[in-house]
């Protein structure tokens, strides 16, 4: 008798991803929510769980190196993105979450492995029907190491620190030039030297420098890249 079935096995769809990897304020963000919005695929900022974390840790007194404590917080957070809102426990903490403060001590939390481990199911819940685009520092490299397209979205550390400048104005926010590419440096420096999940440009990612270049042409030359994208070798 023939034990062997003869219908074919069905493969667990996976979800094409893009990921968008990049230093502070090279307008990951920008141009990964408009690629999302060009395909019809979900977004996810994987900075804004970082500054959450440390959000969270910094109103409950918590060490932000208190590495087991913040991730333990960081499984519990309470976090739901409701259009551009982002509520903490309910709470809008939109803005909280994006000053310069809050960034800096996103980046110290991010440094520690435990806290990266605590948020690493979450950010790849995000992977659903029809795709995702994602922006962070290891989206290519710890998240989606099977991402369908990799970009390394970069900028000059003067570009970025300008046009930072001009968002934190925007909101109302006082900002001077010369201390933005102090925090900046900072912050690089941080990012790329730890030693858990650094920020580096992968191999096998598609490099984009928007220092001359708008966020329009970043946009187009991802989606052109994408279109020419094997779709097989992503599982769909
Ligand atoms: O992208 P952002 O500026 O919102 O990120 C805030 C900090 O979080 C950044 O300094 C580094 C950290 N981060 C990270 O380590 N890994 C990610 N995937 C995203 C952000």
């Amino acid at each position: 008798m023939n034990l062997i079935s003869n219908t074919v096995p069905t493969q667990p769809v996976i979800w094409p991803v893009i990921t968008i990897d990049g230093p502070t304020a090279s307008g990951k963000g920008t141009v990964a929510q408009r690629v999302a919005h060009a395909l019809g695929f979900h977004y996810l900022d994987s900075g804004s769980l970082y500054r959450l974390a440390a959000l969270a840790a910094v109103r409950q007194c918590v060490p932000l190196t208190d590495d087991k404590t913040v991730a333990e917080m960081s499984r519990q957070l309470d976090i739901r993105f409701v259009g551009e809102k982002i509520l903490l426990a309910g709470q809008d903490v939109s803005d909280d979450i994006r000053s310069e403060s809050a960034g800096q001590n996103a980046s110290i939390v991010a440094a520690l492995w435990q806290v990266r481990e605590a948020l690493l199911d979450r950010q790849r819940a995000f992977r659903e029907a029809p795709g995702l685009v994602c922006d962070g520092r290891d989206m290519g490299s710890v998240i989606f190491p099977d991402a369908a397209l990799k970009i390394f979205l970069t900028a000059s550390v003067e570009a970025r620190a300008e046009r930072r400048t001009k968002q934190l104005k925007q909101k109302g926010m006082s900002a001077i030039i010369d201390d933005v590419v102090k925090e900046l440096r900072i912050r690089d420096e941080r990012d790329i030297n730890r030693p858990v999940a650094p920020l580096k440009r992968l191999h096998d990612a598609q490099l984009l420098d928007t220092t001359e270049i708008s966020a329009d042409e970043a946009v187009a030359s991802i989606l052109d890249w994408y279109s020419k994208t094997p779709k097989n070798s992503v599982g769909v």
